[in-house]
Order: C-alpha cells, then structure tokens, then sequence
C-alpha cells in the first residue's frame, strides 16, 4: 500500500488533498502545526477508508523542519512514495509596511521547507525508481503581484523549481507537478490578512479545493510539469504576461490590489 505525506493538511486545499487520496486507499502522514485538528482528521478518515494515517505535528518554518520531518518518518520505518508540498501562505500589503520576521518566515515555509522536503524524500523515490511530488505553487507565481511581492516571488520560485525537476526526472516512473491554483475556497485570504471588502468582492469567482484536488491528480497521473485548475479567468491570468508588456501588465495588477 502506498504512504502520502501532507503538508498543511489540517486546513484547506491540504485537508482535500487527504480526503481525495484516502479515498484512493493511501496510507498518510499529515503534517501542520495544528495538533487537535490533524488527529481529528486523522481519526475521521481511518473510519472513511481502510488506511493508516499518521500525524506529525510540526512548524515547518522552523530551521531544520523538514529533517525533522524526514527523521520520524525514518524511525516509524515509513518510505513516502507521494509528497504534498502544499504549507504555505501569504501577506497581503505594502511591502515595506509588513512586518519583516513575517517575511522571513513565508520564505522558510513556502521555499526552505519544500526544497528541503523534496531533496529528503525524492532520493529514496529515485532510488525505488518511483514516486509522485506535488508542489503547491500559484497562478501568482506567473507575474509580479504588487501588496504581495513577497508571496508571488515565493511562488514563482516554487514553479520554476518544480518544472526543472520534472525535466529532470523524464523518462522514469517519478511524476512532479507544479500546481498553481487560481483563489480557491480556504483560510488562505484570512491568514494573510487581506480586507473582508476583496475577498467578498471575488469570492464568487474562487475554486473548491476539492475541485482543485481533482485537477492536480488528472495532471500527475497524464505526467504533466503544471496544472492550472479553475476557470478560463485563471487561464487569462497565467497568459497574460506572454502578450502584455511587463510594466503595464504590474501596473493594472497594483490598481486591482491596491486596498
Ligand atoms: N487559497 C488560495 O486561493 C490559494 C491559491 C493559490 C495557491 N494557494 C496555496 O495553497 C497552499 C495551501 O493553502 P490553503 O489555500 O489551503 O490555505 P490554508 O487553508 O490557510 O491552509 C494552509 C495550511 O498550511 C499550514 N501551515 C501554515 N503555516 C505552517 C507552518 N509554519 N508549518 C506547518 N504548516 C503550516 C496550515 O496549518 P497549521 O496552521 O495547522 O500549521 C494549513 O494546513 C498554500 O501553499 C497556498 O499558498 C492557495
């Protein structure tokens, strides 16, 4: 039976990533800093399907986090064949504005911990000949976003990273997909602190996580590099950068998210 490891499983698009692959009859560890609620989840889905599911409670913008990470999954003898990187948020406002430590943190989780996550496990992967790696990126990683600088750098980074090691791993049996969804139904926009006024203003327009979920499985397993769920507005997002110039397209982008 196979094992996948979920970060940010405890809320949003990783707590649907959980419920899809259980029903699927993966095994799972799941990963957040949100003890109560991993074991109840945790609890509920070995009642839904016959699996095992483990927890493991941990700040992956800790230093050495993801070792950490690795090290109990080595010690309950656990081989990962599925990696979830999804943990990860954003801070919505003028850069200079925002707080620093802040900053350094969303870089810690949404970079340090995935690139360190992925070298850990993806070794035994290439070494079993087999595996599948999720990294979840953003339609916000194809362009600036200005009053969330930080963030869509961060994800940008997550993308270009992902689609080289999907170059690199072409030709075995080792899928790796760049996920970017488009807004989709989560604590994503709380979190990060964006004003109730833009999140009900659009949120008629956002996804499900359980729809996205669905995309980035049928994009692995047809072995795409990424996948870019929701509907044709994201698609118009991602693409406008080929045909716009670069300073208009971060003009009309900074008057959208300007509060
Ligand atoms: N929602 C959107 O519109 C959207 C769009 C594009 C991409 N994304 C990306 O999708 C991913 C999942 O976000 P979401 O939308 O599902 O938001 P969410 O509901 O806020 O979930 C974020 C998850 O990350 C975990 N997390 C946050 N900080 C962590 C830390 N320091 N250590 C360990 N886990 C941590 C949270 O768990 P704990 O708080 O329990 O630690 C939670 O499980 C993120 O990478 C986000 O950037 C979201």
């Amino acid at each position: 039976m196979k094992t996948a490891l979920i970060t940010g499983a405890s809320s949003g698009i990783g707590t649907a990533f959980a419920q899809e692959l259980a029903m699927r009859q993966i095994n799972l560890i799941l990963v957040a800093r949100s003890q109560n609620k991993l074991y109840q989840l945790a609890e509920k889905l070995q009642h839904q399907a016959p699996i095992k599911v483990e927890v493991i409670v941990q700040d992956l913008a800790e230093q050495q986090a993801a070792k950490k990470v690795y090290d109990v999954t080595a010690e309950k003898g656990l081989s990962v064949d599925f990696l979830v990187n999804n943990a990860g948020f954003g801070d919505y406002g003028a850069f200079a504005q925002r707080e620093l430590p802040r900053q350094a943190e969303m870089i810690q989780l949404n970079i340090v911990a995935l690139v360190e996550l992925t070298h850990l496990f993806l070794s035994g992967m290439q070494q079993r000949g087999t595996g599948n790696i999720i990294n979840v990126a953003s339609i916000a990683g194809f362009q600036p976003l200005p009053y969330l600088s930080v963030y869509a750098a961060t994800k940008a980074f997550v993308l270009s990273f992902s689609e080289a090691l999907w170059a690199e791993n072409q030709g075995t049996d080792i899928n790796i997909l760049a996920l970017c969804p488009g807004p989709t139904d989560s604590n994503f926009f709380k979190v990060a602190d964006f004003p109730d006024s833009f999140t009900n203003k659009n949120n008629s327009g956002f996804t499900s996580a359980k729809e996205v979920v669905k995309n980035a499985l049928k994009a692995l397993e047809n072995r795409k590099s990424n996948t870019v769920p929701g509907g044709l507005s994201n698609q118009f997002i991602v693409n406008s950068s080929r045909f716009l110039p670069r300073e208009l397209l971060v003009n009309v982008i900074e008057k959208q998210f300007r509060s």
